[in-house]
């Protein structure tokens, strides 16, 4: 998909002109013919034409470029990533309408430090659900091409193609998210994997651990959760060494439940279906190894994703019962709802191995973090506080924001056990962090940042339920060091 280009003028031989209209009532450029600028002043004179930022006026013209989208955007001199983002995926929402026509964005100067979120934002739209409908997915009439205008600096096309990579993890991640448990079980999950790898030119390994080599590691934690379902599970290692495979690696662990019904302390029925979901902290790793792949930066990444159902059976695990993890240290299940620190328990074990320069864990962990936090940020844990501080700037320079949340140790005894090293669950207060907590009783060899997506990785809302691929533009901004 090489649907982008830059340019430094607007050329009026494109179809469709896309325009910022500032709240201020400026238009955002000076990059237009004199004569198009004056029948545009005319157009919202005419029409008292002012718009909130997202609001979008279309109207048509007998030459080119014979559409104008004039989309409101901040005032120049306020706008904000968030806000520009905002405007951006309302005109995204009018291209797949677009009739495979030429388009031309203007970019407005401040706006090209986001170049790559503009480039996503776009995107957004691009992806479509329904792949399993009998009929397949209709097809888009996205535009022919896309040319960014603005005057651009000299490192805007690594920029370009720093934004598309990462929109097609974004897509393949979304794709993931999206399939239904039933298409989706840890063992189809680790054929994804096999097949990402197949299509890197030997850039991606993957090695697929099955049951008897996760049994044979001890995984206990992770052995626990699946030892209920009739999938077994998978634990799958992805390795990226970009041209550096002896620098020590960045490690990835994802939280691969394929389906979380709850266990034997099974959920309610209301919304059960989204929990579907439950496997976006891993594939978020597919989607990040996807951007590296097509990006081939000289960095070392792996990915460790561990990949099981959560199901109530006569074989599953009970409230009360005592686990031994991989690390040795024994966990009390005292609610077998909260899987998730399991899985990633032994996950974080096994990654010491790679004698990383930082874990990160990325997992559909608590409700509480919803509560907290909404839609508007994922949580960041981190034993690290130059890791944190790293994460959350990248977060904020992808316009896909993170907010920290405290691992003090007076939180640390809510978890403690009479019966075990450890409880997998603490009383009401403090879940997410109380979640944290147990995860860094076994990140303990390494710096490490866990982030809470369960209330980023999707949107919730009814028929609009969606897999939204976050935090992948996060940690891709992360690994390529684009965060000072
Ligand atoms: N996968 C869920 C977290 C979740 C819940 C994400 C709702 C998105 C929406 C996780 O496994 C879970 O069930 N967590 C429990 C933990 C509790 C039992 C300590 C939760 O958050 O309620
Ligand atoms: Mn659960
Ligand atoms: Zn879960």
């Amino acid at each position: 998909m090489n649907t982008y280009q830059l340019a430094n003028a607007f050329t009026a031989a494109t179809d469709i002109m896309v325009l910022g209209l500032a709240t201020d009532k400026q238009v955002a450029t000076t990059l237009l013919p004199m004569p198009l600028m004056t029948e545009l002043h005319a157009v919202i004179e005419r029409h008292a034409l002012t718009l909130n930022v997202g609001q979008c006026y279309v109207f048509c013209r007998t030459t080119a470029p014979y559409k104008i989208i004039l989309v409101g955007v901040e005032a120049l001199e306020k706008m904000t990533l968030q806000t520009w983002q905002k405007a951006v995926k309302a005109v995204a929402k009018l291209l797949p309408d677009s009739n495979r026509q030429s388009l031309a964005f203007i970019v407005p100067e401040m706006a090209q430090v986001w170049l790559s979120a503009t480039v996503i934002a776009l995107e957004s739209e691009h992806y479509q659900q329904g792949q399993l409908k009998k009929a397949g997915l209709n097809p888009s009439a996205w535009p022919s091409a896309i040319t960014l205008v603005s005057p651009w600096s000299a490192d805007a096309a690594a920029m370009l193609a720093q934004g598309q990579a990462i929109a097609n993890g974004i897509h393949l991640t979304k794709t993931l998210g999206d399939l239904p448990a039933n298409h989706c079980t840890p063992r189809i999950l680790a054929e994804e994997a096999l097949l990402l790898a197949k299509n890197s030119q030997g850039l991606l390994e993957v090695d697929i651990l099955d049951e008897q080599q996760i049994k044979a590691l001890g995984m206990g934690c992770l052995l626990g959760v699946s030892q209920g379902s009739l999938e077994s599970p998978r634990f799958i290692v992805f390795k990226y060494a970009g041209g550096v495979p002896t620098t020590d690696p960045i490690v990835l662990v994802g939280k691969g439940v394929t389906f979380d019904s709850g266990g034997i302390s099974i959920k309610g029925g209301s919304r059960m279906d989204e929990m579907k979901y439950d496997m976006c902290g891993a594939a978020a790793i597919f989607g990040v190894m996807k951007a590296l792949v097509e990006l081939q930066p000289a960095i070392h990444v792996c990915g460790l994703i561990a990949a099981t159902e959560n199901m109530p059976s006569g074989a599953a695990l009970k409230p009360g019962d005592v686990i031994t993890s991989m690390s040795g240290l024994t966990v009390e299940v005292l609610n077998t709802d909260a899987e998730g620190r399991l899985v990633l328990a032994d996950a974080l074990t096994y990654a010491a191995r790679f004698k990383p320069k930082a874990v990160i864990d990325l997992a559909t962990l608590t409700g509480a973090i919803i509560v907290a936090l909404g839609s508007g940020a994922s949580g960041l844990m981190s034993n690290n506080e130059a890791l944190a501080q790293h994460l959350l700037r990248a977060g904020t320079m992808a316009g896909d924001r993170l907010w920290q949340l405290p691992l003090w140790d007076e939180y640390q005894e809510l978890i403690d056990t009479p019966f075990a090293d450890m409880a997998n669950l603490g009383n009401d207060e403090a879940k997410s962090i109380t979640a944290g907590c147990f995860l860094a009783r076994f990140a303990t060899e390494y710096a490490w940042a866990h982030l809470d997506i369960a209330g980023t990785a999707w949107v919730a809302a009814g028929k609009k339920r969606a897999a939204t691929g976050r935090p992948v533009a996060t940690l891709v901004e992360y690994l390529l060091g684009n965060v000072v």
